[in-house]
């Protein structure tokens, strides 16, 4: 660990003063505890992710239920994780219906959120669930309202939020005026990929693929090795096959929204948090753009259905009230570049830079400015650590977590209008009073999707 690290996360410590991890809960019921007094959690979904959550969380749960359409996944994540000792299951509502657990881990493809989600809620779970929330506007609707209903706590996955040295700190310059007004804020997210057409195959033996793909449409199973690449070392580098499963998902709009909400949930979701801090309205008023696609789309739905087909380019911009602007974008550095009428700053995961970055030499930031922005919530360790930590104190203490579902869903609903544009190739005008497109029936039918029959939300 570097020395400047080494410092933040001791100032941090200090600044939390007592260790909240001590789980003598009293707003959760004693039998939920398990064992020395560490919280009981059910994980839904045990792919990539899941893997690394669970890596980030390890000092404060056990898993005790693990539910994945994969038998092979499942059961390999019991024996990494668990030490064998979780119980596993095909059907996540097995999980739900345990008492013993206090937390639900949702990481399923972003097509597999919102049921688990409104479902764990209901079943008196608070959820860490991945991002983005949801695959739909509707979608974030219905689980804002059973959360309000509920009283649940919700963290969404975008651990950047709890990304202290980089993106927290970012907030705060923003927070404390050192950029001014800001005019302008770019969220430079990356292409994505296109792909051959991709042959139908068999599902891995170890797949249940009519589960895998529940609330979606029907499809078929494809699968196709890519060329090898090979590392400095000529060895093969490791990479996904070509898909429309694990972790390629992404690239389907059926699973996903791309890359608009894939890494937009993250670097829009910075944007998105810096106009709120800087006095500023987070409601636009409409979105304008292009987009490329690898495919034809016919009424906003991609003609072939063989290949990825999610945008692979893209230029957005987004209106707010007052003129300032938010340009979503594939093409420059990944990361989010905030400008101010006094300066700019650009953050990403490996850098935070500009003048008022320089600045701080000479006029650091006030004692306490990086929790302010933090809602006052205890600062413990950094990213994914530290989401988890703000997460299960929020859950202890019945608070709302860093990255909560409101202020998700008003980000959220950016990335999935730029999604419709996108689909739609218009401009769309926006009343976020409402959250409705304005006078475009058609697009406003792309708010909600059909769940497959069997698989409809019951709320
Ligand atoms: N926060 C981050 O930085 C970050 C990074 C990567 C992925 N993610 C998000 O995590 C989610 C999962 O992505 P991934 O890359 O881990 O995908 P993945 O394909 O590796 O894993 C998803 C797992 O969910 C399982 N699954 C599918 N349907 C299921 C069902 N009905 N019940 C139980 N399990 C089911 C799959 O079999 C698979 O094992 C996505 O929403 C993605 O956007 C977040």
């Amino acid at each position: 660990m570097n020395e400047s690290r080494r410092g933040f996360l001791s100032t941090c410590a200090a600044a939390t003063a007592v260790p909240y991890f001590s789980w003598a809960l009293p707003t959760l019921a004693d039998e939920t505890r398990s064992k020395n007094d560490r919280v009981a959690l059910g994980l839904i979904g045990s792919g990539d992710i899941a893997n690394a959550n669970i890596g980030a969380a390890r000092d404060w749960i056990d898993i005790v239920a693990i539910a994945d359409a994969d038998s092979g996944r499942r059961e390999g994540f019991n024996q990494k994780h668990a030490g064998g000792k979780a119980a596993v299951y095909d059907d996540y509502r097995k999980v739900l219906e345990r008492k013993d657990i206090d937390v639900i881990h949702v990481a399923t493809p972003d097509h597999w959120h919102t049921k688990p989600v409104v479902e764990a809620m209901l079943a008196g779970k608070d959820v860490y669930c991945e991002k983005p929330l949801t695959l739909t506007i509707d979608e974030g609707k219905l689980i804002r309202k059973i959360q309000n209903q509920t009283g649940r706590i919700v963290q969404v996955g975008t651990q950047q939020r709890s990304t202290f040295d980089l993106f927290v700190k970012a907030m705060a310059l923003v927070a404390e005026g050192r950029l001014g007004r800001i005019n302008r804020v770019q969220a430079a997210i990356g292409a994505a990929p296109e792909s051959p057409a991709i042959p139908v195959a068999d599902a891995p033996q170890s797949l249940d693929w009519d589960r895998w793909l529940g609330p979606a449409p029907v499809a078929e199973h494809r699968f196709l090795e890519k060329p090898a690449v090979l590392d400095k070392d000529g060895k093969p580098k490791q990479q996904w096959p070509y898909s429309n499963c694990f972790y390629e998902f992404r690239w389907w709009y059926d699973y996903s929204g791309g890359k608009l909400s894939d890494w937009g949930a993250h670097h829009v979701d910075i944007a998105t948090w810096a106009l709120m801090l800087n006095g500023q309205t987070a409601s636009p008023t409409g979105i304008s753009g292009t987009a490329k696609h690898p495919v034809a789309f016919k009424d906003g739905m991609p003609v072939e259905r063989d290949r990825y087909n999610t945008a692979t380019e893209f230029l957005f911009t987004v209106d707010f009230p007052g003129g300032t602007q938010m340009v979503i974008r594939h093409d420059t550095d990944n990361g989010v570049l905030i400008e101010g009428d006094k300066g700019r700053i650009f953050v990403s995961r490996g850098k935070l830079s500009g003048e008022p970055v320089d600045q701080l030499k000479d006029n650091p930031l006030p004692e306490g400015a990086l929790a302010k922005v933090y809602k006052n919530l205890p600062m413990q360790d950094n990213e994914r650590k530290g989401h988890w930590a703000n997460f299960l104190s929020c859950a202890k203490n019945r608070k709302e977590p860093i990255s909560d579902v409101h202020s998700h869903m008003k980000m959220l609903n950016i990335c999935h209008l730029a999604g419709i544009s996108a689909r739609l190739g218009r401009s769309l005008e926006w009343d976020d009073s409402t959250e409705q497109i304005v006078g475009d029936d058609q697009a406003n039918a792309m708010l909600a999707r059909p769940y497959r029959k069997g698989y409809e939300i019951e709320s």
